[in-house]
């Protein structure tokens, strides 16, 4: 987008959010019960947030009564990277949900050593990048600021973009962090792919909830509990309700900015056959040899 990226800790980080990661990772306590959501920008994060807030607090609210109809869903899971610059807002839920860009070896201490759960999703880097790309465009008023000249041309984003120079990235760490944090302890690190949501989402609904320790109890099945909360955290529900169609959030995000398409292989209408092939070359040579690499053959880059 244009903003300043700083390589710290092996990552680069938006300069604005440096001090908010040091004091995040010195001042924050995870609980054991706390759910953390982990992503890089533009992989599904918001999705993630409504459907662990309303599967978490299913017995609490009705689906008719759920405060996504009236809030979006960045209002109700906060980032851990906003928590101290905004006053620590209430938790609505309970436990605590709480979603993070910051890769795993830098987040908090206590995230990793607590008996906290992690559930990450990540994207087809490709769909992320051009998502990312539509965001920052939207969100020009908010990252004006921050600009060194000017917007990047396409093609020059995407060499960076290859070159892991990205808001939190290199992508492929960010990826591997987390995967092998799953490997290592898979209830701890529940790890999910953005298109494996759009095949099935009722199979993952019941997953995210079987990880979290609360599955859906039979009667709960029968009624169609899983199908009510796959609809109401659907994109299209979710994109179409009054919320999130107009206004922005606290930090000046356009609501609406969050729910663009939400469509799978979307890069193949703005980034050449070319451009892809390069970008497979890179996925090999950084992946090769762990299964994170399905990742580019799942949704099938090349073809
Ligand atoms: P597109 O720009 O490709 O449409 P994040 O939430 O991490 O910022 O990611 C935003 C991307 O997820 C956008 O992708 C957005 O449209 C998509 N998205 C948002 N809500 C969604 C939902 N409920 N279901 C599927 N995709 C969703």
């Amino acid at each position: 987008d244009g903003s300043p990226l700083v390589k710290y800790n092996d990552f680069w980080s938006p300069l604005q959010f440096l001090r908010r990661l040091l004091y995040t990772q010195r001042y924050f306590e995870a609980k054991d019960d706390d759910v953390i959501l982990a992503s890089v920008p533009k992989s599904g994060t918001t999705w993630l947030k409504a459907l662990s807030f309303s599967i978490v607090n299913r017995t609490v609210y009705t689906i008719d009564q759920n405060p996504l109809l009236t809030c979006n869903p960045h209002a109700l899971v906060p980032f851990l990277e906003h928590l101290q610059h905004e006053g620590n807002p209430g938790f609505i839920s309970t436990p605590r949900i709480i979603a993070t860009h910051i890769p795993f070896n830098n987040v908090p201490d206590s995230i990793r050593e607590s008996k906290c759960r992690i559930i990450y999703i990540c994207r087809n880097p490709l769909d992320q990048f051009i998502s990312g790309r539509h965001f920052y465009q939207e969100n020009n008023h908010v990252f004006r600021e921050n600009k060194v000249e000017k917007d990047f041309e396409l093609c020059e984003a995407f060499d960076l973009f290859c070159q892991g120079i990205y808001p939190y990235g290199p992508f492929w760490d960010h990826m591997l962090g987390y995967w092998n944090a799953h490997l290592k302890n898979p209830e701890k690190v529940l790890f999910l792919k953005y298109e494996d949501l759009k095949g099935d989402i009722a199979l993952y609904i019941k997953k995210i909830a079987e990880f979290l320790g609360c599955p859906f109890s039979v009667e709960e099945e029968k009624q169609g509990l899983v199908e009510e909360i796959a609809k109401l955290c659907s994109f299209e529900n979710l994109k179409n309700l009054e919320v999130n169609k107009s206004g922005y959030l606290s930090n000046g995000v356009k609501s609406s900015s969050f729910f663009r398409k939400g469509e799978v292989r979307d890069w193949g209408n703005y980034l050449s056959p070319a451009m892809a092939q390069r970008f497979q070359k890179v996925m090999y040579s950084k992946l090769e040899g762990s299964e994170v690499l399905w990742i580019t053959s799942h949704s099938a880059i090349l073809s």
